[in-house]
């Protein structure tokens, strides 16, 4: 599937392709294909610290036949002085994995995240799928508990990889 131009209206919900703007509505759903892609052990992760406290900036929703079969969130955060978000968790239903939607919600936070004029997008995740996307390692950016380090990235738009502490920007 090949998505359109994203528009960060947040009066559109139609984002590209079959995107949609998450709303509250998509909440249950969303909840549950991420429990189902990653398990109740995510919620012992350093990256849901940070998610817990900052606030959300958005957060777009694949479905078909109006099930939901994609998610992913975005979390406003400041690294220094730099303005970002910080996406995750970002999961596709297992059976319909490798056909590209995965790209697309990425394709779509990197539209939103220019749009809004933020200064890059953080992430903790596998840098083989992130890199592809333009994705680097951020070896230096602090977040609020252990994480492995290798898996911290940041795509940058205005600003170089953050060094120092990451916290909401509430
Ligand atoms: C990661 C995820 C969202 C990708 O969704 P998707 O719709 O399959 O993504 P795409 O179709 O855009 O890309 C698929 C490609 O990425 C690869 N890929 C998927 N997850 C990967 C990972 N963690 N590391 C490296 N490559 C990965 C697939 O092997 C596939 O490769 P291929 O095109 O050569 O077959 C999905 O696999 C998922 O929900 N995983 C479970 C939750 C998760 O681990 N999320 C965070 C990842 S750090």
């Amino acid at each position: 599937m090949n998505a359109a131009p994203a528009s960060a209206s947040s009066d559109d919900p139609q984002i590209a392709g079959s995107i949609t703007r998450e709303t509250p509505a998509d909440a249950a759903a969303v909840d549950a294909l991420v429990i189902a892609a990653f398990g109740p052990g995510r919620f012992a992760k350093t990256a849901e610290r940070l998610r817990e406290r900052a606030p959300l900036a958005a957060g777009f929703c694949l479905h078909e036949d109006g099930r939901l079969i994609g998610s992913v969130r975005l979390w406003s955060i400041l690294t220094g002085e730099a303005r970002s978000v910080f996406l995750g968790p970002i999961a596709v239903d297992k059976a319909s994995r490798s056909t590209g939607l995965g790209g697309e919600l990425v394709r779509a936070c990197i539209e939103e995240g220019k749009t809004l004029g933020l200064d890059g997008i953080l992430l903790v995740g596998d840098p083989p799928y992130f890199s592809r996307f333009g994705f680097q390692p951020a070896p230096e950016a602090v977040l609020p508990g252990p994480v492995d380090q290798r898996r911290v990235m940041w795509l940058p738009f205005t600003a170089a990889a953050p060094v120092g502490a990451v916290r909401p920007d509430v």
